[in-house]
Formats: structure tokens, C-alpha cells, sequence
């Protein structure tokens, strides 16, 4: 068996008159006249209605919802781990080759027959135009789940290479002794596919809980699974009330790890409520997250501008400034900025759209639900209080959808609220630094947030561009020259970051699988 060669999913143009243009808006409309959906929790391979109904809304628009969905009670949660604890042993003893074609066919299923439905779920439920939702649901899930497979052949076939005469040595990787609890976020689709595959691959059973306001993209997700064969039981999805779901699962003895996706505070969370546990469990639980950031683009004065400037405004305000990669905090050079980049920066910022997503015209969404558009207002304001002054949007319209202006604050103060606190919504402050004081603004960027996610370092001065990337190495997990700092692509810029912003086990790398094994070595003698 060897697995087919492994390619990044071809991004769709959807150029108006298109095969895949029609495709898209027929899923929409279809989506759009057949909503609200119910969604059970899936336990077992069955479906539980549980009665506790909650509903998934539509941030673009209050008057309706997208689903309405079965929130897990005590005793579903219960099923679900005893489920997925039975169905462990047959799970890993499949054949490698079978887990891995159920993946292959996994991905298959999202780039052709689902692909739009998926993305129309991603568009109506959690407001990411047609381009972010291509990026998302069909291409990053897809390649999630192909680029899976490879990597676990390749960490499978790391052996010892030793063996003295009369013995054979090898590792078996195995999969961890209890289960995975995976707790997915709203911002991507395809991190809903990730965090329960991912240690699924490896031989897991999974309890799944998708973050509400991705409930219906999510249990797309799990027909799909199920459509491509895997067996019942290896993943138990069970939406329902963060607090209570969540503190039910980690209490349970046979909880091994935790792959997870969200706000920094409720990772520290959860890895304090784990310590607290720590001795009822059989073992040390593996805890692997990806949390908050606050990055940075730094322009040093030898970058070229319209590049810089574009580049910006994607990093800053795609899918709202909604990406844990985005682009929040921009420090640019004096003598650049006076240059023509801040009258660009203006220029494009006050082009962009804001609308319905699946208006073809709107770059810029509602931002996800309440909780989020009042945070968001509020930075704007305190921002405003501490002295810093909007140069473009600065305000939002919650009438009938979650919508916020693209905002772009200039702060005199380097350390101000809106420079240092993850805000996650379209808002960016610029600081523009003297040219004599380069060095004190690496020394800022690196020491003034608790994050270090990603940035993005733009000069056409080879030097600079190393010194500064030197200076700043601890800074970023991901870090990009002359380009944005959000976007990467599976299979290619393997992601994740350190300090307050996550654990850094690289998804899309063969890293993650690493942490969801606990590999035995086997030493025998002939
Ligand atoms: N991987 C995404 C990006 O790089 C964020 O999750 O933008």
C-alpha cells in the first residue's frame, strides 16, 4: 500500500458565469429556502434528542436562525465516552491502510459532492464571504484531512534503524489509553474537521463538542465521516453548553487529551480544571491548543509600499479580522508612512464593502454574534478615550446583522489597549515609529502583548529583514517576509504559536499526530 501523492486542493475562481458560481449560489438558495435544520447530538452512530434546544444563529441576520440544535445533557455526555471507549479497540486495530482510505474518501467527499453545501453552511452560520469560506471548508479541510494521512505514514515509518545481531527493534505508535476530547472553534470549518480527525487518524475515538455558532458546518462534518466509513463510535459529536459539556468530560477518568482551539482564557481554563483533576486520571492527559494572538506587520522603511499596504488590509480585514492569525497591531516607519502609505492604507480601507456574506460584492461580514460585536465596540471606544484617533470606519451597525466597520486607529502610544489586547474583530492600530528608533520597536513588538502567534516582517533590505526576523524570533510561531501574516496553507507553512497563544504542535505538520500517541518499543529477540 502506498498512499496516492499528496496535493494542496486547487483553489475555485468563482468568477461571475462560472460552473462553480452556479454551483455555490444554487447551495445557498437551496440552504436558504430549507433553514432552520435540526441537528441531533450523535452518539454511538445514532442520533439523540435530547429536547434542550438551542439555536445556531445567523449573524447577518437576527429574524432567523440556521439551525436549531440538541444541546448534550449529562447523560449523552455520559454515553458518549463510554461509547467512545468501546469502540476504541476495534478503531485501532483497523489496518492503517483502512483509516487512512476512510480519510482519503473523507477528503474526496468536501472538494467534490459536499463542497458547496459546506461552504453555503460556512457562509449562512458563521459570515465568511465566498473566497474565505473557499480558503476554509473546501480547500484547508480537505487538505487537512489528505496531508493527515501522509504525515502519519511518514511518523509511522520513524523507526530506531538499529538493531544488534539476533534482535529486531521497533517503535508502535500507538494511539493514547482513554480518549480525546476535541473542542472546536467557530472561526474555521476545517479546524472542526481537524481537531477530531487528527487524533481519529491515529487510532482515537473522539468526543467532539463543535463551538456553537459552528454547529451546522460541524455536523456536516461528521456525514461526512460517516459517509466516507468510519465506523460508529470513533467520533461521538455532542454540541451543548460549553461550561457544563466541558466540565463533565475532563472529570472523567479516562480522559487523555484535550485538542483545542479558542480564547486564551478559556485554555488556561481548562488546563487549570485538568491540573485539578490530575490525580484522578490513569495518566498525564496530553493538552494541546491553539489560542489568542495579537500579530504584527512591521514596515521597515525599505518596503516596497503598494505591496506592504495590500498585503495589510488582507491580513487585518478578511473574514473580519476574525482569523486568531490576523493582522492587529502594524508598526510602520515614519518616513514610509508620510510616503504614501498611510494615504493608500486610507484608500483601500475605505473601498471595502461591508454586507451579507453571500452578497458577491460584501469583502466585510458581520462579525459572529453579540458577545463579540459589543467587545469590539467597546475597544473602539476605550481607544478613542486613551487619545487614539480613527482614521477610517470607527463604528458599527447591529440592526439587522453583527456588522463593524473596518477600523483603523492610529495610537501615539505603543502600549495602548488597542496595540496590546486581542480585540478579534476588523480593527488594526498603527503605530508609526522614527526612523532613528528601530531597534526600541523590534524591542516593542516583542515585549508589549502576551501573544506570540504571527507577524510579518516587509523590507527589501535583505539585512534588515534578517535582523529584524532574528531580533523578533520568539515572537511569532509563524512568521512571514513581505507577506501577510495570515493564510497558512496545510502542507505547506505548518501553524501555530507559542507563549499566551497556544502549545505550538504545528497543525498541518506531522507534529500534531505525534501528541495523540504514545508509542510502545518493542525489542525482540530471534
Ligand atoms: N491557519 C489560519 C491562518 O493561517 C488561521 O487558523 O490564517
Amino acid at each position: 500500500f502506498k498512499i496516492p501523492e499528496i496535493l494542496n486542493e486547487p483553489m475555485k475562481g468563482y468568477a461571475p458565469g462560472s460552473a462553480e458560481r452556479k454551483g455555490l449560489q444554487d447551495a445557498l438558495a437551496q440552504m436558504e429556502q430549507d433553514l432552520p435544520f435540526e441537528v441531533p447530538c450523535i452518539v454511538n452512530g445514532k442520533e439523540v434528542r435530547t429536547g434542550k434546544l438551542a439555536k445556531q444563529p445567523m449573524p447577518w441576520d437576527h429574524a432567523n436562525h440556521l439551525c436549531t440544535y440538541h444541546e448534550a445533557d449529562p447523560q449523552t455526555v455520559t454515553s458518549a465516552i463510554e461509547g467512545a471507549l468501546a469502540a476504541k479497540a476495534d478503531w485501532e486495530s483497523l489496518p492503517w491502510n483502512d483509516r487512512a482510505a476512510i480519510f482519503l474518501k473523507a477528503a474526496d467527499l468536501v472538494s467534490g459532492k459536499y463542497r458547496y453545501k459546506l461552504m453555503a453552511a460556512t457562509i449562512l452560520g458563521q459570515g465568511k464571504n465566498t473566497w474565505q469560506a473557499e480558503i476554509d471548508a473546501a480547500a484547508e479541510l480537505a487538505d487537512f484531512l489528505r496531508f493527515g494521512v501522509k504525515y502519519v505514514e511518514e511518523l509511522y515509518s520513524i523507526q530506531p534503524g538499529k538493531n544488534a545481531p539476533g534482535n529486531w527493534n521497533r517503535l508502535e505508535y500507538r494511539p493514547l489509553e482513554g480518549f480525546v476530547f476535541a473542542v472546536s472553534p467557530f472561526n474555521f470549518t476545517a479546524i472542526g474537521g481537524n481537531l477530531p480527525g487528527a487524533p481519529a487518524l491515529v487510532g482515537n475515538t473522539v468526543v467532539w463538542k463543535p463551538s456553537p455558532a459552528a454547529t451546522y458546518s460541524n455536523y456536516i462534518i461528521y456525514k461526512i465521516f460517516e459517509e466516507a466509513g468510519l465506523p460508529a463510535g470513533v467520533l461521538q459529536f455532542i454540541p451543548g453548553p460549553p461550561a457544563e459539556v466541558v466540565g463533565q468530560v475532563i472529570a472523567h477518568p479516562d480522559f487523555a487529551a484535550l485538542h483545542f482551539t479558542g480564547s486564551t482564557f478559556i485554555f488556561k481554563k481548562l488546563w487549570k480544571d485538568i491540573a485539578a483533576n490530575l490525580d484522578n486520571y490513569k495518566g498525564y492527559p496530553r493538552i494541546v491548543g491553539e489560542t489568542g494572538g495579537k500579530n504584527f506587520h512591521l514596515i521597515h522603511p525599505s518596503a516596497e509600499i503598494k505591496n506592504a499596504v495590500l498585503q495589510t488590509v488582507r491580513g487585518a480585514f478578511e473574514y473580519q479580522g476574525q482569523k486568531c492569525s490576523a493582522l492587529s497591531r502594524l508598526y510602520v516607519a515614519a518616513s514610509t508612512w508620510n510616503n504614501g502609505f498611510k494615504d493608500l492604507l486610507l484608500t483601500e480601507v475605505a473601498k471595502l464593502k461591508v454586507g451579507p456574506p453571500q452578497d458577491w460584492t460584501n469583502f466585510i461580514g458581520p462579525v459572529i454574534g453579540r458577545p463579540a460585536y459589543d467587545k469590539i465596540i467597546s475597544y473602539i471606544e476605550k481607544a478613542k478615550a486613551a487619545g487614539g484617533e480613527i482614521l477610517v470606519g470607527g463604528s458599527g451597525d447591529d440592526s439587522k446583522g453583527y456588522y463593524v466597520q473596518p477600523t483603523v486607529i492610529l495610537s501615539k502610544d505603543p502600549k495602548s489597549v488597542t496595540m496590546v489586547e486581542e480585540i478579534f474583530g476588523p480593527v488594526l492600530t498603527v503605530f508609526v515609529y522614527d526612523d532613528n528608533n528601530y531597534e526600541q520597536t523590534l524591542e516593542l513588538i516583542d515585549t508589549t502583548t502576551a501573544y506570540a502567534l504571527t507577524g510579518a516582517i516587509f523590507a527589501s533590505d535583505r539585512k534588515a529583514l534578517i535582523h529584524a526576523s532574528n531580533k523578533l524570533r520568539n515572537s511569532a510561531g509563524n512568521v512571514y517576509y513581505n507577506e501577510k501574516c495570515t493564510g497558512a496553507v496545510v502542507g505547506q507553512q505548518p501553524f501555530g504559536g507559542a507563549r499566551a497563544s497556544g502549545t505550538n504542535d504545528k497543525a498541518g505538520s506531522m507534529a500534531i499526530f505525534y501528541r495523540f500517541v504514545s508509542a510502545r518499543s518493542i525489542k525482540e529477540n530471534f
